[in-house]
């Protein structure tokens, strides 16, 4: 088992293929002896400040529940509470130190997390910044895992706008050896620089993944196992929502584009869908859609995580 105590997770490309693997080796074995109600609280007497400058739904919940399981106390609070009042990212971090042993941190600017871990001497665990979702990869991996048997050679293609889903699922498919497809519109793409890094990674691992970039959506989700898709308009972004419809017009996932994935391709989508949108019901309710599995292993992911962190 790989040691990640009192390790900061900011991205997926903090961790090796093997730590990685054990968060979701752990995972499911917690997943399993959670549905016996077999739990042992592993962290008892702690305390973590979950901060959410940005809604939540999905995070909040599983992070919560997860600390509750660990034995974790959790403080959860919003942009009125922390970071508030001019007080400084120092000044906060010290405060929040004297009382808690983990930070979960959900921001805008991933500047932001940076300079609280760089601050902070109790690890700081990302629960979205504009730039990446490493917790959600880490549930949608296990989902993967589960539906697939296998997460090495699938290949996942993404459809929709290159933002922090698409950085943190080209992170985590390069270090568990996925073929990532990413089919967004021109202007749209991922940062040249992670998916340099995604690529990098699997180099420097000798993963076997590799991340292709496509405009047209038909050509990213030929033979996927792994058809994913996000909002167009993230949070933040809410000004741009009509500008980003007119953008990703082509970019729905309906069933004649799924019906070019492979027959046993399942759909996937972090939550909250935008149905219509990015994804018609058509496909996020049909049987091959996993959504719901994804959005409960977060609490899986998690707990493993946090367990292996504290
Ligand atoms: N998928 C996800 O992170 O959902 P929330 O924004 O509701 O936490
Ligand atoms: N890309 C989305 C993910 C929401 C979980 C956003 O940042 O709003």
């Amino acid at each position: 088992m790989q040691n990640l105590i009192g390790r900061d997770l900011l991205t997926l490309g903090d961790l090796t293929p093997e730590e990685l693997q054990a968060v979701l080796i752990r995972a499911k074995a917690q997943k399993l002896a959670h549905r016996n109600a077999n739990k042992a609280p592993v962290a008892t007497g702690q305390s973590a400040a979950l901060i959410f400058m940005k809604p939540s739904l999905r995070t909040r919940a599983s992070f919560e529940l997860a600390c509750r399981d660990l034995g974790v106390h959790p403080i959860v609070m919003g942009p009125q509470d922390a970071f508030s009042r001019n007080e400084t990212v120092h000044d906060t971090v010290k405060v929040l130190e004297r009382y808690v042993q983990l930070i979960v941190l959900r921001t805008f600017a991933h500047s932001h997390i940076e300079e609280v871990a760089e601050h902070a001497s109790i690890p700081v665990v990302n629960a979205l910044t504009d730039d990446y979702h490493p917790c959600q990869v880490l549930a949608d991996l296990l989902t993967i895992k589960e539906h697939k048997g296998a997460l090495q050679g699938v290949k996942l293609a993404y459809v929709g706008d290159g933002n922090n889903m698409t950085h943190s699922l080209m992170l985590g498919g390069a270090l568990v050896g996925m073929q990532v497809a990413v089919a967004t519109p021109v202007g749209y793409e991922p940062r040249a620089d992670v998916v340099a890094r995604a690529r990098e990674i699997a180099a420097t691992y000798g993963t076997g993944a590799s991340v292709t970039l496509y405009n047209d959506p038909k050509d990213a989700v030929a033979s996927a196992d792994v058809v994913v898709s996000d909002t167009w308009a993230s949070m933040g972004q809410e000004a741009e929502h009509a500008a980003r419809v007119r953008a990703f017009e082509t970019y729905t996932i309906d069933t004649p584009l799924m019906q070019r994935a492979d027959s046993r391709a399942i759909f996937m989508h972090c939550l909250p869908a935008h149905r219509g949108e990015e994804v018609v019901d058509e496909v996020i309710d049909a049987p091959y859609s996993v959504v719901f599995d994804e959005a409960e292993n977060r609490l899986h992911a998690q707990r493993a995580l946090l367990s292996l962190i504290l």
